[in-house]
């Protein structure tokens, strides 16, 4: 077990660079993922950990042991590097037993057969299969082969799990279940994993802190909470959950907490204030929006009417698209209004995101 820094990691294919000198670091019995948009990287990232690919430039270490490092020429090759890793399509082997697959890593190793069948069992026990030992992969479900793949990955006690989209293959209900399982597996066994998804619903729910990556850099790195509620800037607000986003402008020499929005012909209230004046974009999630179904409430901060124009039953509330000046708002309310109706929302001015792109201090 230990930690995982990567230090300026590089790495392109032709004139495709992939990986701009990503720096990372992975606390030990970490969850830590990687979440981005499909080609952002992030198996790339993964295979350069494995030793499955050769990166350019840069310098991966776990804990203390450099295993590659472009300037001292090191590339300790994957097999060495004890990395227990799990890929979507890279599952089991058909013509071999549960047994046959999950103890593979250990024959690889010489461990005696005693053995051998002494750790399958006590890996198949930890993965909830005990007792299928004999069956063939197809005699098995998708989750239960997934489940054989991460038994057969924890064999040979890894120093780091590495997990490439484990759960894109099942079903949306097993992948929840899935997704609890292993979480909780990974909290028992406290192995240092670094997850790769684009699914960010995977990311929010398992993680202790999340990358989010875009064309081979990094966005932001944060728990869950920090990456939903704080987002570091547009890309992240938006990759993230549903935010709704309003053009402004805050004018050179005005008070920065208060951004005029195009559209709407008036400011809005921002808490922070904007960081810098210039051309702002203010972003907020449909959930702080308050939607005041029966007339103005007695705050008068942000109050805005709209208009109904679409309504869905989501099962527990209602996703309504509100016409805004010239915008569209989603906003959610347990309540049903009908379609057309006028009402009063408010934005508060804390919920509120101003994001300035190329301003002036
Ligand atoms: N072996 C390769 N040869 C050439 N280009 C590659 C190779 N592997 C990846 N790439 C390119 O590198 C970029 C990043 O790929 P990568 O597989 O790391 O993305 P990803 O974030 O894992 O995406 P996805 O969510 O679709 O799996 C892509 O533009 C891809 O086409
Ligand atoms: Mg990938």
């Amino acid at each position: 077990m230990s930690d995982l820094t990567l230090t300026g990691l590089a790495k392109s294919f032709g004139d495709n660079t992939v990986l701009h000198d990503l720096d990372l670091h992975v606390n030990n019995g970490e969850l830590f993922t990687l979440l981005g948009p499909s080609g952002c990287g992030k198996s790339t990232t993964l295979w350069s950990i494995a030793g499955l690919h050769s990166p350019d430039g840069g310098r991966i270490a776990f804990g203390d042991r450099v295993v590659f490092d472009a300037g001292g020429r090191i590339d300790v090759p994957p097999e060495k590097r004890n990395c227990g890793v799990v890929f979507q399509s890279y599952a089991v082997w058909p013509h071999l037993t549960v047994h046959d697959n999950v103890g593979y890593p250990l024959k690889l190793r010489k461990v005696s057969r005693r053995e051998r069948t002494r750790r399958v069992q006590e890996v198949l026990e930890l993965v909830e299969l005990s007792g299928l030992e004999d069956r063939y992969p197809h005699e098995l479900s998708g989750g239960q082969q997934q489940r054989v793949a991460l038994a057969r990955a924890l064999a040979h006690p890894p120093d780091l799990l590495l997990l490439d989209e484990p759960f894109s293959n099942l079903d949306a209900k097993l992948r929840e279940r899935a997704r609890d399982w292993l979480k909780i597996l990974q909290r028992r066994i406290s192995v240092t994993t670094v997850f790769v998804t684009h699914d960010q619903d995977e990311a929010l729910s398992m993680s202790d802190r999340i990358m989010v990556m875009d064309h081979g850099r990094v966005r932001q790195v944060g728990t869950p909470e920090e990456i939903y509620h704080e987002p570091a800037d547009e890309f992240v607000a938006d990759f993230i959950g549903t935010v709704n986003v309003l053009g402004g402008h805050v004018a050179p020499g005005t008070d920065r907490s208060q951004v005029w929005v195009e559209g709407l012909g008036r400011p809005l209230a921002v808490s922070p204030p904007a960081p810098l004046e210039g051309d702002a974009r203010l972003a907020i999630r449909p959930e702080r929006i308050i939607v005041h179904p029966a007339g103005a409430p007695a705050t008068t901060a942000n109050l805005v009417t709209v208009k109904v124009r679409s309504q869905a039953f989501l099962g527990d509330h209602y996703r309504y698209v509100v016409a805004l000046g010239d915008h569209e708002l989603i906003v959610r309310s347990m309540t049903r209004i009908d379609h057309g109706t006028e009402l009063t929302v408010e934005l508060p001015p804390e919920a509120i995101r101003a994001y300035v792109t190329d301003g002036r201090r």
